[in-house]
């Protein structure tokens, strides 16, 4: 038996953020759909995805949060997982690069790199944005920001590793020249030559000390490899590069394609080649640099009356409406905006009338028409020739913009395909035949045509829609297998003859758009309002808390009765023996006269205490105080290192009662 020919394809390994956003999918979903369509062409499929777990980010989301890293990325990748378990995501491979092996291997391969002369140490000095895990010099900066997300930047200065990556510039621009291939669109690859390439590369700085949740370098306490060198190295060390098993390595490395955002570009094409030549390994073959769902005009902005949560999408208009969309809606490469009513229109345009319409419509036909099964007698319509053509040029060209991840188009030419079999319906009125018996022949063919056509559809269709065919088949009656292949597609007329149908519930429903995106902005409010009040809710919990914190705790007017004060005047004071602090006084109350001791004489001498009036409470037990009786205690008032008594005016007597 002939060896399968192997493809591996990745797509970049995502930051665990809090919430997953549709634009988060769309990577995935576009690579899946590669996956899919080469596992459809008989390729011997790697599809790779995971999560970048590591970084000073993810430290601090996760002390925010008052929990360890670890158990913070854990909940979100276990969403992320339901997630791509949800849309259909067809991956082989999930890489946490918390996992041992890859922490092990890129420990090993940042060791051979300073080995190997490629690492040296030295002093960083330079601006950082956290979010994007990138290091920037002032002429990086746009307005003073991130010129990647337009946040502000920290100066940091620290002992760090550096990777020679300078060294590499002319090597990296004669790859991106002599193979065109190597980076798609073209027009990203202008961008790294005239933007970064031609200025002139600096080495870059790859370890760091300022935190802990990362790769530590085995061979310097404290200092942790910089992330972009851990998530690159997550495509080789996934096949097990650096571990004592790297069959798969040899197996599928080099990747056939990186998919990765617009943003990232960069990293993918210029420091992992670098880091690749510098361990003397094959480079991939190619990476496809996508471009953004824009939603409300910023890539990652917030919903405002928008639904952005892709299992609320799902669950609302199913899995390959969503998975449709995103793939038809934007062109590979380009940016695309998402909004909910674009979603709707396509679903009722597309899915629900154009497809929708002509399943159910042959269905119908067929139904109605033969009861439900065709003659094995049938006779050709003059357009049958056509369509036949039509349909061998619809794989062909299909075939073409798969191969070229073009799935926009791809899609676009299956449903041309569609729409010409609406209008075949249309030119050949089956209605009017039917009236005919001697055009049961005929109205048999055509039906048969249509049918065929929907198989070659359904098989056409499965790398971006991966549910939908089963029910097209079983709505056609089709159970071999062989007519759900991707080589079935090469023959129009594989289909037996008695076809024999069976009536399904609409494939995709249409949606009442007024109605929908009514319920939608209604749902946004509703949320906002909820949102707004619970961040209230919380804001009061937490005044509550501060003031708790401050206060002392509250008592009632009975507790305060509990306290008897009485106004005094000190007859006489002198210090406490042996004490630099305490002052004996006797002071009169009314008719009696008490010796309270007080910690005062920091402030007062004992000539000043004489004479002064005084607040006492007068209940306090008696204690000693280095031996001294004390039957009371002095109210005063006392701010940092300033004291003072507490007091009232002549005009009020001692024995004067406090309440
Ligand atoms: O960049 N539209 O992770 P990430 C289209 N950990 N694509 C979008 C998007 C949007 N609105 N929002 C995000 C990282 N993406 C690194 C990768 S690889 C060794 C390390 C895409 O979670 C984005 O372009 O920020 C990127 O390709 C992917 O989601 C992951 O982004
Ligand atoms: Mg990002």
């Amino acid at each position: 038996m002939l060896e399968k020919e192997k493809f591996y394809i990745t797509t970049p390994i995502y930051y665990p953020s809090d919430k997953l956003h549709i634009g988060h999918s769309y990577c995935t979903v576009a690579t899946d759909a590669m996956a899919r369509y080469k596992r459809a062409r008989g390729y011997d499929v790697m599809f790779l995805t995971g999560t970048d777990e590591h970084g000073q980010k993810i430290e601090r989301i996760a002390e925010e949060k008052g929990v360890s890293p670890k158990e913070y990325v854990d909940e979100i990748v276990a969403s992320v997982k339901e997630l791509w378990k949800l849309m259909n995501i067809s991956y082989d491979r999930y890489i946490r690069t918390t996992d041992d092996y890859h922490v092990k291997a890129v420990q090993k391969i940042f060791k051979t790199l300073y080995e190997k002369g490629e690492i040296y140490k030295s002093e960083y000095e330079g601006l950082y944005c956290t979010p994007c895990e990138s290091f920037f010099t002032e002429k990086d900066l746009v307005d003073g920001k991130c010129p990647d997300c337009g946040r502000p930047v920290e100066k940091v200065k620290e002992e760090s590793y550096f990777f020679r990556l300078s060294k590499y510039g002319d090597r990296i621009i004669k790859l991106l020249e002599e193979h065109p291939e190597f980076l798609e669109p073209a027009s990203r690859r202008n961008e790294m030559i005239n933007n970064f390439l031609k200025p002139g590369l600096t080495d870059l700085c790859v370890s760091r000390t300022s935190f802990k949740w990362g790769v530590p370098v085995d061979f310097d306490e404290g200092h942790i490899v910089y992330v972009w060198v851990d998530a690159l190295s997550n495509y080789i060390t996934a096949l097990g590069y650096g571990s004592d098993d790297d069959s798969d390595f040899k197996k599928y490395w080099p990747a056939d394609v990186h998919v990765v955002g617009k943003e990232i570009v960069r990293f993918h094409t210029i420091i992992w080649p670098a880091i690749l030549m510098a361990l003397d390994l094959p480079l991939p073959k190619k990476v496809f640099g996508h471009g953004w769902l824009i939603i409300d005009g910023g890539k990652m902005s917030k919903s405002k009356g928008n639904v952005v949560d892709p299992v609320i999408l799902c669950e609302k208009y199913g899995v390959d409406a969503i998975r449709y969309f995103l793939l038809r809606e934007i062109a590979f490469g380009q940016d695309g905006n998402f909004t909910n009513e674009a979603l709707i229109t396509r679903i009722n345009s597309d899915l629900a009338n154009d497809f929708g319409n002509l399943l159910s419509r042959t269905v119908g036909m067929i139904e109605k028409y033969f009861g439900g099964k065709l003659p094995a007698e049938q006779a050709e319509n003059p357009l049958n020739e056509e369509i036949k053509a039509f349909a061998a040029k619809t794989v062909e060209k299909t075939e073409g913009y798969y191969d070229e991840m073009l799935f926009s188009d791809a899609l676009c030419e299956i449903w041309s395909f569609i729409r010409r079999l609406n209008k075949y319906i249309d030119e050949t009125a089956p209605w009017v035949l039917a009236k005919d018996e001697s055009k049961k022949a005929e109205l048999a063919g055509i039906m048969y045509v249509l049918a065929e056509g929907l198989r070659i559809i359904s098989v056409l269709i499965e790398p971006c829609m991966p549910n939908t065919p089963a029910l097209c088949f079983e709505q056609l009656g089709i159970e071999d297998a062989s007519l759900k292949v991707w080589d079935s597609t090469h023959s129009f007329g594989l289909l037996p003859k008695e076809v024999s149908v069976k009536k399904g519930p609409a494939v995709f429903p249409r949606i009442d758009v007024k109605k929908e995106l009514e319920s939608i902005e209604k749902e946004a409010e509703k949320k906002a309002k909820a949102e707004e009040k619970a961040a209230k809710k919380a804001e009061k919990k937490e005044k509550k808390a501060e003031s708790k914190a401050e206060e002392p705790k509250k008592i009632v007017i009975d507790d305060f009765a509990k306290v008897s004060m009485k106004v005094g005047v000190i007859l006489e004071c002198k210090k406490v023996e042996k004490s630099d602090k305490l002052l004996v006084s006797q002071v009169k109350i009314g008719d009696e006269v008490r010796q309270i001791v007080s910690g005062v004489a920091k402030w007062y001498t004992p000539e000043e205490m004489a004479g002064r009036k005084v607040i006492v409470v007068t209940n306090l037990k008696a204690v000693k105080l280095r031996g001294v009786l004390s039957q009371g205690m002095l109210l005063a008032a006392s701010k940092g290192d300033k004291l003072e008594l507490v007091s009232v005016s002549d005009d009020i007597p001692d024995g004067a009662d406090i309440s």
